[in-house]
């Protein structure tokens, strides 16, 4: 396949959703690949969680391939090396001593959160630490909403912050979702969080109805929408990198009990439906489109350069050109 380049820009620094907590168990070993690098993700049998470059620094083997949890470290499938959650080395079972070479050496630890029934991991391109906070959303432990999410998942073929982008694209709303009026919204930022408050009307089995669509996102990886109106609906939309140039979005949705019982089917069934029946409108444009650097932007295109302009301190190497062209929009 020849590769494609269609965006100017590296992938973001952030924390990114890199599982869900419930699946996986102690014990459990994954191979993952994030942010055009191959790691390995486990819990060990006390419950702590790891990512790790995936490979071994023995002789290379892929820890996720076949690599087992022993106790609280991982053991490479080739030598039985054992590594700890650190990336540190654990004990080689056939060596005499473990030499100091093995003693100096780490395997890269991605810095890890279990929070909100998902699991974290922090990226940055130079390795550096965490620059802000997971947030925790109330909903999740609030006995009134439920307690297992709805989970979607789509992998796409474009850059994390073109889709992103869309949130802020008032006019592809109706010409993309056939949403009836033209959105109206309010955006705000601060750090690394944005906000989004907008008057919605929403498409159900029972006729159109009023609500409010309340948006906050975290850095790139992290979006909480609320949906107010009938079934309060909360939905995780969390998206990662695996290249630059492909990502993988969860949907996890929760919805506010109702007599005590998460409601099933009817309104809140639908409006689950609905959102998921959005992205599946947007993949194929997001798929085909090409980064517009300069764009031909009109007085109802919605704050486009100001979504950009905080976009672009996830950047370490950032394209000088775009973030200009950030700046010059109007
Ligand atoms: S390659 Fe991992 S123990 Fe040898
Ligand atoms: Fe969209």
């Amino acid at each position: 396949m020849t590769e494609r380049k269609r965006y100017p820009m590296p992938i973001p620094f952030g924390w990114y959703v890199v599982d869900y907590a419930d699946e996986l168990k102690p014990g459990d070993v994954k191979s993952v690949r994030y942010f055009g690098e191959d790691q390995v993700l486990f819990r060990t049998d006390s419950g702590e969680i790891s990512m790790l470059d995936a490979y071994c620094p023995h002789l290379g083997a892929h820890l996720g391939h076949g690599g087992l949890v022993n106790g609280e470290c991982i053991e490479c499938p080739f030598h039985a090396w054992q590594w700890q959650t650190d990336g540190k080395i654990g004990s080689i079972p056939y060596a005499k001593n473990i030499p100091p070479k093995a003693k100096e050496t780490q395997i890269f630890k991605y810095p890890t959160v279990e929070r909100n029934n998902l699991i974290y991991a922090w990226y940055h391109p130079n390795g550096e630490q965490p620059h802000y906070e997971v947030e925790t959303y109330d909903e999740i432990v609030d006995p009134d909403w439920g307690d297992e999410f709805q989970k979607f998942e789509y992998h796409v073929d474009c850059h994390i912050q073109d889709m992103a982008e869309n949130a802020v694209d008032a006019a592809h709303f109706k010409y993309v979702h056939g949403v009836v009026t033209y959105p109206e919204f309010e955006v705000s930022y601060e750090d690394q969080k944005r906000f989004f408050v907008q008057a919605a009307n929403m498409e159900t089995p029972r006729g159109i109805v009023e609500g409010r669509i309340i948006g906050r996102s975290n850095g790139p990886g992290d979006n909480a929408t609320k949906f107010e109106g009938i079934c309060d609906t909360l939905l995780l939309g969390s998206t990662t990198p695996i290249e630059d140039e492909k990502c993988i979005i969860r949907f996890s949705f929760l919805q506010k009990k109702v007599d005590g019982k998460v409601p099933e089917g009817g309104v809140g069934a639908a409006i689950i439906a609905d959102i998921n029946k959005q992205v599946k409108e947007d993949i194929p444009i997001w798929e085909n489109k090409k980064f517009a650097l300069k764009p031909v932007l009109c007085d109802m295109d919605g704050p486009i350069a100001k979504f950009r302009r905080q976009y672009a301190t996830f950047y370490v190497d950032y394209d000088e050109a775009q973030r200009i062209a950030a700046l010059n929009l109007k």
